[in-house]
């Protein structure tokens, strides 16, 4: 049995874009022919909205979700019987402490802005000691002297920011409420920008393989 490698979608904040994040590179890492072997962890209890975009497809998926209670307890990820681990976090590095432990590569969704509010400084603090990225999410489409700002800021304070970033579109909602996966044809026939929505997480999905965490 080989170890998972496992992937942590964590942000102190809220509203960032971590469920889909972690949802869509739970479809991008999965695989149509052994879904069970790419298992996305909903370890956000208060709020289960990755098991809600599950449970809202209209296609099938190529991974399996697992709610989790209490992610204090899930050291076990490292003992699945599966590729792919993609855990959806909490917000709260206390509560996450366990998934943050056990992770390979922790992936950071993080919205620039021109005053960065505290929350972002500390979930950046909190992950000093373990490998981690940030992913530039939500990027806004006259927003780029804010996030050139943003990346040189985080890049002078060693932080490793992905080059792949995820724009703003509502293609991203649309996609999740009617439960077409904006990587789909169907999705991209019936929704404005789903093809660029997918393009990019595509990308991301492209520059994570590569990095050296999540290679065997
Ligand atoms: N790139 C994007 N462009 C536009 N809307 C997006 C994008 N990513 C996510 N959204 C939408 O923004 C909302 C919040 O996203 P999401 O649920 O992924 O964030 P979250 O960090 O998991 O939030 P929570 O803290 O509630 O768990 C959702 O309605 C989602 O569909
Ligand atoms: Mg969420």
């Amino acid at each position: 049995m080989t170890k998972p490698r496992i992937i942590a979608v964590y942000s102190g904040k809220g509203g960032i874009g971590k469920t889909t994040t972690a949802s869509c590179l739970a479809w991008k890492f999965g695989n149509p022919a052994a879904p069970e072997r790419t298992v996305l962890i909903d370890a956000n209890a208060r709020q289960r909205s990755a098991t809600v975009v599950y449970e809202q497809l209209q296609v099938d998926a190529p991974y399996a979700v697992a709610t989790e209670e209490d992610p204090r307890k899930l050291a076990y990820a490292r003992d699945l019987d599966a590729d792919w681990v993609i855990i959806d976090c909490p917000p709260s590095d206390l509560e996450a402490a366990a998934a943050l432990d056990v992770a390979d590569l922790i992936v950071v969704p993080y919205v620039a802005r021109w005053l960065e509010d505290e929350a972002a400084a500390l979930t950046l603090q909190a992950l000093a000691t373990r490998p981690h990225a940030v992913l530039f999410t939500m990027v806004g489409h006259n927003k780029g002297r804010v996030n050139a700002q943003a990346r040189d800021a985080l890049q002078d304070a060693d932080v490793r920011v992905l080059k792949a970033h995820v724009r703003r579109y509502d293609a991203h909602e649309t996609a999740q409420a009617v439960g077409l996966p904006v990587f789909l044809p169907e999705a991209q026939a019936a929704i404005d920008n789903a093809d660029r929505g997918a393009a990019d997480y595509t990308a991301v999905h492209t520059e994570l393989l590569a990095l050296p965490e999540l290679s065997r």
